[in-house]
């Protein structure tokens, strides 16, 4: 569902830079890591307002071969001014992302100021997410520090806007 609201319909003139996000999508991506092997995804992907000036941001992926669920996150894309975004994430592997950057035309630039890991989740320091649309079609791509290796390349997806209604 498109600009899904509770109660509002306007979108908060500071999340305006951000409504090109607005929308459902899905698509494909692959992952990879140096410690582990390389994996394709179904990915699922919403950005709805609530007249706030925030984006409520909710995805979940799927096994390509399988349909067997993987990754989840959801959190808030914060628009605070000035070009300057927030992102605020949990995931059901037990981390939390928090990243400041920037929006820049239909890009969105993002880099962690904090990680969260539950006392059982594995070892994450930080991450970098890219995330573009053009058209109908948002790209993204995720790097991350992580079980002790460098900034290195997690995922990369391409994503097409679902029809309304
Ligand atoms: C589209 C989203 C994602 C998908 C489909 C995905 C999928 C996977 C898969 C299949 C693995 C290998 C199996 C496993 O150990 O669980 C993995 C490993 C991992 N992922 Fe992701 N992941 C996603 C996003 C993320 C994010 C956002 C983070 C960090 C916040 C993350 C952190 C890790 C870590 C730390 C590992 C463990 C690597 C190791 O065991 O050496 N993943 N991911």
């Amino acid at each position: 569902m498109l600009c899904e609201t509770v109660g509002v319909s306007t979108l908060h003139p500071a999340a305006a830079p951000l409504s090109f996000l607005l929308g459902s999508w899905s698509g494909e991506g692959r992952g990879a890591y140096p410690t582990i092997d390389d994996f394709a995804y179904r990915e699922w992907v919403s950005f709805r307002h609530t007249g706030k000036p925030f984006l409520v941001y909710e995805q979940r992926t799927a096994d390509a071969a399988t349909g067997a669920p993987m990754h989840a996150e959801s959190g808030y894309l914060r628009a605070v001014g000035d070009g300057r975004v927030e992102l605020v994430l949990a995931q059901p592997s037990g981390i939390t992302e928090i990243h400041a950057g920037t929006v820049e035309g239909r890009t969105v630039r993002l880099a962690t100021t904090t990680v969260g890991v539950a006392p059982s989740a594995k070892r994450v320091d930080a991450l970098e997410r890219d995330l573009t649309v053009d058209g109908d079609v948002l790209t993204y791509e995720v790097r991350m520090a992580a079980m002790g290796q460098p900034m290195t390349h997690h995922l990369a997806a391409e994503l097409r806007r679902e029809a309304e209604g």
